[in-house]
């Protein structure tokens, strides 16, 4: 495993054609980063129609933001809109070059995926690699992910993990599978760079870097307010204004969404195998009541 933090600036990307499986909040945002920042066009694709819609005039909205503050023209933000090609099955993906996968976060969902995806994308030739096909996975094992597809697929899996929301944080989490060959991780890097992010390189550990340090945190501060210690403006305050997070964590882990933060501390706990990693009982509650956060209008604030 490359440890260098300092990624090999000089090689492309070389993308000409970008793929999105999954127009979630990250899906959405990583298309709008491809076709707004980079230039590329993007074929998105998602199993409903009407997600696509409501999605993609989110990304409308969003970049008439930017328009508004002078940060793009409205020439610029018709064509980034334009570059998008919503697609309801895989095959649509079949001419891309790159494509980032960011569906539910749940395992036999992704591992279904990607053995669907090799049989769409054009095969790697004979010792080359690509076409890229990313994961934006915040904890599933990315070896586990590549062993999913063929072996001459297997060595053009990457994790590329990005963060909510995507148009806004600097930060893409690379993680290259056992079987990820050295090219596929310098150009998942440049593309990186391409969209305006700076990389943080991480092996292929549980929860990666982002999230063994994030969600035991937010988990922690679920724990405080399941023991009664405090309310949950008061743990947020503690957060926001005694340690300068943005959010509070209970606030964030409503952004995030409570189904996506217990499957992660589920990996955790099931990988390490440390009660430190235990789910706090109160977050498989809300899950079970659909108090999901923000997206579900309800978790441990009302929306
Ligand atoms: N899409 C695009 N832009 C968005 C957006 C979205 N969904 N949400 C907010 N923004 C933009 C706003 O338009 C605004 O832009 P301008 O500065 O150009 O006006 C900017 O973000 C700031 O927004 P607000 O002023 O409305 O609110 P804020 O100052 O509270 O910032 C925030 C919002 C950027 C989300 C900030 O609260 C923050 O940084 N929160 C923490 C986010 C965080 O920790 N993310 C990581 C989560 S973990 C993860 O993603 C990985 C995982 O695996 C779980």
């Amino acid at each position: 495993f490359a440890t260098a933090s300092s990624a090999d600036a000089s090689t492309e990307h070389g993308v000409k054609k970008f793929g999105v499986v999954g127009a979630g909040q990250m899906g959405i945002g990583i298309a709008q980063v491809a076709t707004s920042v980079v230039g590329l066009p993007v074929v998105l694709v998602d199993t409903s129609a009407e997600r696509l819609e409501k999605q993609i005039a989110f990304m409308g909205s969003v970049l008439a933001k930017d328009v508004a503050k002078g940060r793009m023209t409205e020439e610029q933000r018709a064509a980034a809109l334009d570059r998008i090609v919503p697609a309801t099955s895989l095959s649509a993906l079949a001419e891309c070059d790159f494509v980032v996968e960011a569906v539910s976060e749940d395992p036999a969902i992704k591992l279904e995926l990607f053995r669907q995806l090799d049989g769409v994308l054009a095969a790697p030739a004979p010792g080359a690699v690509g076409p890229i096909l990313a994961s934006n996975t915040s904890s599933i094992p990315l070896t586990r992910i590549a062993g999913s597809v063929s072996a001459a697929r297997a060595t053009s899996v990457i994790g590329m993990h990005f963060m909510n929301p995507v148009p806004v944080m600097e930060l893409v989490e690379v993680i290259p599978a056992l079987q990820t060959a050295d090219e596929v991780l310098l150009r998942t890097e440049a593309l990186a760079r391409a969209m305006g992010k700076t990389t943080a390189r991480s092996a292929d550990a549980p929860g990666f870097i982002a999230n063994r340090l994030l969600m035991p945190m937010l988990n922690e501060a679920i724990m405080c307010l399941g023991e009664g210690i405090a309310t949950p403006e008061d743990i947020d305050t503690v957060m926001r204004l005694g340690m300068r997070h943005p959010m509070g964590p209970l606030k964030l882990a409503d952004f995030i969404g409570l189904d996506t933060c217990l499957a992660i501390m589920r990996v955790l706990y099931n990988e390490f195998g440390d009660p430190k990693f235990r789910p706090a009982p109160l977050l498989v509650r809300y899950v079970e009541a659909g108090w999901l956060g923000k997206k579900a209008g309800r978790g441990f604030y009302q929306y």
